[in-house]
């Protein structure tokens, strides 16, 4: 992506009026994710944020709390690094709008772009939106209610200053046109170009101090103040010393990346970009505009009390997994829907059976059978090969992903050979070598399983710093660790030695979660520093047996049949929904054969209720009942022989 030397990530500096929610916290995350990834592929990374302090929301917010406007943001940017400490954003600096440092490059640049011709003085008329600090043409309020905010718009006209952005249209078109990664993803650089293709207005940069006052002064015109984005979009140069520390700001601009939300993708890709081109510095390198989280109400917002707050789930469940979910649930550049179960399905899917079982189901069986200790054998069985040729081919594509900001798409890579080495564990059953005391074969796929799970935990770190090391730890490879950039398969130093593994995700069953909802103890002792839990015995048994707590992670509870109908071109199937008492779900069963739907409906059932979700005929089947073969050939359906409360777990 980068032919730079440094690596020069940035986030929107967020508005200091209010406490930030976790879309806020996921462009955060967005860029630290990126700014790890690129140090680790050995590249010198500066990373940015900061706080958007001026305005008039900063002013009536302040004013809101009986507080001058810097009072409120010295308050609330303490809030903010306090959410990144606890987040573990990596930044090298955090600006604030209201430092000198950035105050006097905003007065350089408007100086500069006053005095080449591109800031003048005009009379501006339009209806005016106060809350939103906006003005709409006559054309887009019609009924005089602001299109955003649905507020009344008031009619203004003012003597203002103006940059002369229409003046650059041809040249960002062409710009444009002639970078393909510039504006990413693909959908978005299209929004921009269509937005381009109607003429360019020119932007109302200053506002009547009269009207604000809390804002940076215009040099050239006392009685005014530069107002929102011409002072915003400046810190991206201002924190790194333009124009005042060239040799700073030459090592590092252009930027690499952009990190915005959709909703300031315009001002990003055009705004920005245009002040640039006036004041004849580079362009970035890439805007990348991700989606929004929303939750089943819609967008978040403090009316609806829809609002969902970082804190509250890394206290819940772990920094980590916080993390992950939200990268791992969102493809980068579309809007996704937070909600608390499909969290808590991904979390025992994806970390508690997959990651971090495969750790929990071998290490165990390592210590018992071969003294902890790894043997480096070549691959001679079929799956090892395989898998050593899978690992080499997973790395490629998770680079490919990260650098193009397909964030879900490299956790889809990590997953396919996490998945890969739980599969082959079950295909080489390594508590039947040990017993046959097959220890060259043993030796071979306690290799391989060792240098899947650091291989893997080498490509998830940047999306998990603090539980990644200490996967390392317990595979005992914490100090011969390697740079993402030379990670290649077979590195695990024979002899290497592991420790008894600590369950990570310890697996959220439903008690678990209404305890931690009360305030229980988390799945981590804090988002900083996750503590792993108490161990856990081994969940393999050499003879094939489990144990009870094994047995309980399959949930069984009873289920009462609601609807049946026959799947479309599926003789054998019938689709059903079911009522488990909290919930009501769909799943798709192969009883077709057996059982009309209308002599089913209304009956009790056992269900698998901890299955993971699989799609079945187009439909997303979430729950397995349980039945078995009679005598005669037939199927009978598993079901209470009394009437039990529906939803009750079957134990
Ligand atoms: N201050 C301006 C940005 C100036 S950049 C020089 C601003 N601030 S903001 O606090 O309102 O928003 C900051 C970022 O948070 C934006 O990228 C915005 O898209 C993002 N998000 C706010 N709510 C969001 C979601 N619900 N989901 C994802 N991101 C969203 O705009």
């Amino acid at each position: 992506m980068s032919e730079k030397k440094s690596f020069y990530v940035t986030t929107p500096l967020y508005y200091a009026n209010d406490e930030l929610h976790i879309g806020h916290a996921f462009s955060t995350l967005a860029a630290d994710i990126l700014s790890r990834y690129q140090r680790a592929m050995g590249r010198d990374v500066y990373f940015l944020t900061g706080s958007d302090e001026h305005g008039q929301k900063v002013e009536q917010a302040a004013k809101a709390r009986g507080l001058t406007p810097l009072e409120h943001t010295d308050k609330l940017v303490e809030k903010f690094k306090s959410l990144w400490e606890l987040l573990d954003i990596s930044n090298d600096d955090f600006i604030r709008t209201t430092e000198d440092r950035h105050k006097k490059v905003v007065v350089h640049a408007l100086n500069q772009l006053w005095e080449k011709g591109d800031i003048y003085e005009a009379d501006y008329s339009g209806w005016y939106c106060t809350p939103c600090e906006r003005f709409w043409t006559e054309k887009e309020v019609p009924e005089k209610i602001c299109p955003d905010c649905k507020r009344s718009v008031q009619e203004l006209s003012e003597k203002s200053y103006f940059f002369k952005m229409s003046a650059y249209q041809q040249k960002l078109i062409d710009h444009i046109n002639a970078n393909p990664g510039f504006i990413r993803p693909e959908n978005r650089k299209n929004e921009v170009l269509g937005f381009l293709r109607q003429p360019l207005g020119d932007l109302c940069i200053s506002r009547p101090k009269a009207r604000l006052s809390w804002g940076i002064d215009l040099p050239f015109a006392p009685d005014y103040v530069t107002y929102v984005w011409f002072d915003a979009l400046t810190n991206y140069i201002s924190a790194i010393g333009y124009p005042f520390d060239m040799e700073k700001f030459n090592r590092l601009w252009p930027a690499s990346c952009h990190i915005v939300g959709k909703d300031i993708l315009t001002t990003h890709a055009v705004y920005w970009t245009t002040m640039l081109m006036a004041l004849d510095l580079q362009l970035p390198q890439c805007i990348f505009a991700h989606g929004w989280w929303v939750t089943g109400e819609g967008k978040m917002s403090k009316s609806l009390g829809n609002i969902i707050n970082p804190r509250e789930l890394v206290a819940r469940y772990g920094l980590d997994p916080f993390r992950f979910y939200l990268f791992r649930e969102m493809v980068f550049g579309m809007d996704a829907t937070y909600t608390e179960d499909n969290f808590v399905l991904r979390y025992n899917a994806d970390l508690a059976n997959d990651y971090g079982n495969l750790c929990q189901r071998t290490l165990p069986l390592l210590i018992k059978n071969r003294e902890g200790i790894f043997h480096k054998k070549q691959p001679a069985l079929p799956q090892s090969l395989e898998i050593a040729q899978m690992a080499t081919q997973i790395k490629a594509d998770y680079v490919e992903a990260m650098e193009n900001f397909l964030f879900h798409d490299a956790l889809k890579h990590i997953w396919t050979l996490v998945q890969r080495l739980n599969k082959y564990v079950d295909e080489t059953a390594p508590w039947k070598l040990a017993k046959e005391q097959n220890f060259e074969v043993l030796d071979e796929v306690f290799y391989t399983i060792g240098e899947g799970i650091r291989f893997c935990t080498h490509l998830v770190e940047p999306f998990m710093p603090h539980l990644a090391p200490e996967f390392l730890k317990q595979i005992g490879c914490a100090e011969q660790r390697v740079s993402l950039s030379d990670l290649a398969w077979g590195q695990l130093p024979d002899g290497t030695s592991c420790t008894e593994p600590t369950p990570m995700f310890p697996r959220l069953e439903t008690e678990r979660i209404q305890n931690l909802k009360k305030g229980g103890k988390p799945a981590a002792e804090d988002g900083k520093k996750e503590k792993a839990a108490a161990p856990v015995k081994s969940e393999v048994n050499e003879d094939g047996l489990i144990s009870f707590d094994d047995f309980l992670k399959t949930e069984l509870c009873i289920a009462r049949i609601e609807t049946a109908e026959k799947v479309e071109k599926a003789d054998k199937l019938l689709k059903l929904t079911v009522n488990i008492g909290s919930e009501t779900r769909t799943l798709v069963a192969g009883i077709a054969d057996f059982y009309k739907p209308e002599e089913i409906i209304g009956r009790q059932v056992v269900m698998v209720k901890n299955l993971k979700p699989a799609k079945i005929r187009g439909i997303v089947s979430h729950g397995m009942i349980l039945a078995a073969a009679t005598e005669d050939g037939g199927l009978a359906l598993v079901s209470p022989d009394k009437l039990a409360q529906t939803g009750i777990r079957v134990k």
